[in-house]
């Protein structure tokens, strides 16, 4: 398939606490070999590295230097993809299924920007100080995963138009509708959560045991 896997792992995971995620080991594999397992056999996988960092033996990928945000790391692995389509996948998100990977494609061929999305299954409120205030309509929002796909030139543009305006975005879908282009939700995965707190460690082990059975 032409497309470009772009993994952010420069990030210094500091709410965990525990030195940059991609180093971390869950289950036998560092997050860094298990983000990149649903990917195997794409053309062109690229990963940014917090800056200094070694770069990992054995992995069949292309390192380079991260930027200071998540925004400006993905920014200098567009800058390396030489495929149409691209596949920016965090790091941080072990545990994603061909099939996840699947959808997201299949949906980015078609419509040119595509990201997973989960329902939120919890009442979300507005705190008002430190009293409950007003509550927001959960069943009109969703939770943002990766892997989001895109036309690379798509994207390019848009990190390009966040750049000449001053724009900062947690992920990449939120720049390409700043730029005024649609996205298209596909079904996310609850398993594909984001590790980001000690709390989440157990819970990627014991998936880990699932996912190596
Ligand atoms: N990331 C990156 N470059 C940065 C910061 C973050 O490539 N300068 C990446 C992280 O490696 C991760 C993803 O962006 O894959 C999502 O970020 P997050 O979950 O916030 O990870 P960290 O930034 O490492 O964690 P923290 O914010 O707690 O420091
Ligand atoms: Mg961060």
């Amino acid at each position: 398939v032409e497309v470009s896997v772009l993994i952010p792992a420069a990030g210094q995971g500091e709410r965990l606490g525990l030195g940059p995620k991609a180093f971390l080991r869950v289950g036998g594999r560092t997050l860094l070999e298990w983000a990149l397992l649903p990917f195997q056999g794409a053309s062109e996988v690229l990963v940014a590295l917090p800056p200094g960092a070694e770069p990992p033996r054995g992995l069949r990928a292309t390192f380079l230097e991260g930027g200071r945000s998540r925004q400006e790391s993905v920014a200098r692995l567009l800058e390396a993809a030489s495929l149409p389509m691209v596949l920016v996948h965090d790091v941080a998100r072990p545990f994603v299924s061909r099939k996840l990977v699947e959808r997201v494609l299949e949906a980015t061929r078609r419509e040119g920007a595509a990201v997973p999305v989960l329902p939120v299954p919890d009442t979300l409120v507005r705190p008002e100080e430190a009293r409950y205030g007003e509550v927001l309509p959960r069943e009109a929002l969703r939770l943002v995963q990766t892997p989001q796909g895109f036309f690379t030139a798509l994207l390019r543009e848009a990190h390009a138009y966040a750049r000449k305006r001053g724009l900062t975005a947690t992920d990449d879908a939120q720049l390409v509708r700043a730029l005024g282009y649609p996205v298209a939700l596909v079904e996310g995965e609850r398993t594909a959560f984001k590790i980001t707190y000690q709390e989440d460690l157990p819970l990627a082990e014991a998936l880990a045991r699932v996912w190596n059975a």
